[in-house]
């Protein structure tokens, strides 16, 4: 197969941990047959730098021709003033629009070798195996009027919470027809007993859960939801819910998993891409790590395990996506690992590894590298 991926770095580590991936798609192409071309564009605080603008046409309009997208993470502190016309974010947001990626799947799973890195029990944890359903592209993220001005002498600001039922219509039935392939249980989190928006959301759920009676649905409000996450984590299948909810409560997730450097995402929408498939966006969860930037210890297995959901959904590789998903989970049982999670490998060690677990006979150079590394 030939595939264009787009690959925005960004920021941070953004570079760094897509630099990895890059070399492990590679590795996956080399393996199976495939080209892969693979161009970066700027988006976020380096595009802002450079070219004015969170999102340049150009970069937009690569994507938009891509059949896939590829992210690293974008922002710090040198584009936080919060008086500034250009933030970074702003180019994600834009992005995530323009793709039309409405549904933001972050699955959770911990490995095993992994259970004792998690702030929470090994018993509590080693069950868990949910995916966070997301939606993206509206709510209080985009909805209107969004802006700051002086009122009686004082500044005054206001975001606005917005929601169709189309919106989330469309949300819940992927999330229902995601539980169908697993242990059919879908939990809709909202904040009904006080927003118009969560009300909206729940009576649409509701309605759409009578064309999935093998489904059970359960619904919970989002304060109770990050409780029960702690509390009863394995419990959980498919979760769904709006936008912002879902970037905090997706964030106290992956602490079940040990490190948010592990957690991957896959952004699907309607647009299809040359092979017939969604045209995806594949990053991270986590952001730019300021605080680590530069110093080549990141870790690069929530983009790799990104790069793994992009060979999936959106080129249809599921042999290479499972095969790649398989060779992150050999180098963590061989407890190769990055700082987050309790190691000492950088981040150029992990990715060897993990070439190397992908195709063991491609290199005997690989082996001497992870020996070293060992
Ligand atoms: P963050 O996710 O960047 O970092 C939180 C903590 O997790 C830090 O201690 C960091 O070192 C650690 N961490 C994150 N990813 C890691 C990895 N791959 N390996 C090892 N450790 C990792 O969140 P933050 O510090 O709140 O935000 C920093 C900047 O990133 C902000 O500008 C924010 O807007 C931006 N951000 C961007 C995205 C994105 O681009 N998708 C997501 C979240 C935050
Ligand atoms: C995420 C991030 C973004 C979000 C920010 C950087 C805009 O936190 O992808 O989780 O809030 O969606
Ligand atoms: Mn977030």
């Amino acid at each position: 197969m030939k595939a264009t991926i787009v690959c925005l770095p960004g920021d941070g580590i953004g570079p760094e941990v897509v630099r990895a991936t890059q070399s492990v798609l590679e590795a996956v192409a080399d393996a199976f047959g495939h080209t892969f071309e693979m161009e970066d564009y700027p988006i976020g605080g380096i595009a802002i730098d450079q070219f004015q603008s969170p999102l340049p046409d150009f970069t937009l309009q690569a994507c938009q021709n891509a059949d896939a997208v590829l992210l690293g993470a974008v922002g710090g502190p040198q584009w936080d003033d919060p008086d500034a016309p250009l933030r970074p974010e702003q180019g994600l947001l834009k992005i995530r629009k323009e793709l039309g990626v409405y549904a933001n799947l972050r699955p959770v799973k911990p490995h095993p070798r992994l259970l004792h890195t998690s702030p929470l029990k090994p018993e509590k944890i080693a069950n868990v195996d949910l995916i966070f359903v997301r939606e993206l592209t509206s709510g209080v993220y985009f909805g209107q009027p969004k802006r700051r001005w002086m009122e009686a002498g004082e500044e005054r600001a206001v975001d606005t919470m917005t929601y169709t039922e189309s919106e989330v219509r469309r949300i819940a039935h992927l999330a229902f027809q995601l539980a169908r392939q697993r242990r059919r249980k879908v939990t809709s989190i909202d904040k009904a007993n006080v927003l118009e928006t969560s009300r909206l959301w729940r009576k649409v759920v509701t309605e759409v859960a009578r064309e999935y009676p093998d489904v059970t649905l359960e619904h919970l409000l989002v304060d109770a939801a990050a409780m029960y996450l702690i509390q009863r984590p394995s419990s959980f299948d498919i979760l769904v819910t709006e936008n912002m909810f879902g970037d905090i409560l997706t964030d106290e997730a992956s602490m079940l998993a040990g490190s948010m450097g592990n957690m991957p995402s896959a952004s699907l929408g309607e647009q299809q891409n040359r092979h017939g498939r969604p045209r995806g966006l594949y990053e991270p969860i986590h952001g730019s790590a300021p605080d680590i930037a530069g110093k080549g210890m990141a870790n690069p297995v929530g983009t790799i395990l990104s790069a793994a959901l992009m060979l999936r959904h959106s080129l249809g590789l599921e042999e290479e996506a499972q095969t790649l998903e398989r060779a992150v989970e050999e180098t963590l049982s061989l407890g190769i690992l990055t700082p987050d999670l309790g190691g000492s490998a950088n981040t150029e060690a992990m990715t060897r590894a993990i070439i190397e677990q992908l195709a063991p006979s491609r290199s005997p150079a690989w082996d001497q590298a992870a020996q070293t590394i060992r």
